[in-house]
């Protein structure tokens, strides 16, 4: 595979994004909500993962203070096993070490049914800690993982 490039994204790149959205969730962020994420949530973070100049995969993180969260992680269908999401989330990893206020741990909820998330998440140092009852709207239950980063 061509190289990985994963940088902040561009607003450039936001209507791209949206089309990773749309093709990768069944409940996807419409364009505007990735643009409010991009230009007005002050708790964002949107990292692109480029190959080629084509985005392949994003991930949107929070920070708060000292916690951070993943909201949002997608790749590509044709460019998955491939190591991106790892790269974004060591990426966000990064740069939670960087801040000036320590954060200790990063936080996410997954959809109980997303094996394929769940595994990357085990993978990438992330423990279960509890069950989050009829969490999305369909009333699908979140499984909510926690990884330690000190
Ligand atoms: C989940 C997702 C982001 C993984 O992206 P990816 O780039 O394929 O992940 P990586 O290549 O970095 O995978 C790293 C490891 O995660 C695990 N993994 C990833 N996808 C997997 C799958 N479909 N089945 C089993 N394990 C999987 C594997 O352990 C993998 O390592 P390996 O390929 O060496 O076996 C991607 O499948 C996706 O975009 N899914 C739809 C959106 C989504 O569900 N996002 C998460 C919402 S919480």
């Amino acid at each position: 595979m061509k190289p990985i490039e994963i940088h902040k994204s561009k607003e450039s790149e936001l209507q791209a994004i949206a089309m990773l959205e749309a093709a990768c969730f069944h409940d996807p962020w419409p364009l505007e909500q990735v643009v409010y994420e991009w230009k007005e949530n002050p708790t964002a973070n949107l990292y692109s993962a480029v190959i080629d100049d084509e985005v392949v995969g994003y991930i949107d993180f929070f920070i708060t203070f000292d916690s951070a969260s993943i909201a949002r992680i997608c790749v590509a269908n044709e460019y998955r096993r491939n190591g991106i999401a790892k790269a974004l989330i060591d990426k966000m990893v990064e740069v939670c070490k960087k801040q000036e206020e320590p954060i200790d741990n990063i936080t996410l909820e997954v959809r109980e049914s997303n094996e394929a998330a769940i595994k990357l998440y085990e993978k990438n140092g992330f423990e279960y800690i509890t069950r989050k009852k009829m969490y999305y709207s369909d009333g699908e239950d979140a499984i909510y993982m926690v990884r330690c980063i000190i």
